[in-house]
């Protein structure tokens, strides 16, 4: 079983799914570690995520993520809460896939509005990434992202209506029941 085997376990979704909220819950939980890879992009870069995308371009952001996340792979007993769009890329699913059980956290684009808009991390850590506008962009990722998160999914989680203490209720009955 998962918890006993020390795997990190890796939360996915858009952002505003609620991945890093949960992930610390999660790791209480199960007394594991918890990391937020975009914590870790801005301490190896010593700047915030919206001035690496202002001064370098996503492109660089998206480089630093995916050496973050191969680094974060290697972790034993922890919880691994995924910037929103590091999954796009093929080395980081694989990378994932390969070392442990892949969690996806999905929501309607009502309430990832709601809650993107109520975050005060937002403005310093959420950068536009279309020329459209919040709701908008919100549609438009989403549909493009929503295959990818599906296929790299061990298994999915509605946080939609729950608490995070019920999401990761709901975490942990399904990660019981893998083989
Ligand atoms: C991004 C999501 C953000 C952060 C960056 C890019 C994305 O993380 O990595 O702004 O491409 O969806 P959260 O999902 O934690 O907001």
């Amino acid at each position: 079983m998962t918890q006993h085997s020390g795997q990190p376990i890796f939360l996915i979704g858009f952002r505003g799914s609620g991945k890093s909220t949960v992930a610390r819950l999660l790791a209480e939980r199960l007394g594991y570690e918890w990391i937020d890879s975009d914590d870790r992009v801005e301490q190896q870069a010593g700047q915030r995520i919206a001035d690496i995308f202002a001064e370098e371009g996503e492109p660089a952001f998206r480089e630093a993520e995916a050496r973050v996340v191969a680094e974060l792979s290697r972790q034993q007993r922890t919880v691994v809460a995924l910037g929103g769009g590091a999954v796009l890329r093929q080395e980081t699913q694989e990378a994932i896939r390969a070392a442990g059980p892949v969690v996806w956290l999905t929501a309607d684009v009502d309430t990832l509005e709601r809650r993107l808009a109520g975050d005060p991390a937002t403005a310093d850590r959420r950068p536009p990434l279309t020329d459209l506008e919040g709701r908008a962009e919100i549609e438009d990722l989403l549909a493009r992202r929503e295959p990818v998160y599906r296929a790299c999914a061990t298994f999915e989680v509605d946080t939609q209506n729950r608490s995070p203490a019920e999401v990761v209720e709901a975490i942990v009955a399904n990660l019981d029941a893998q083989p």
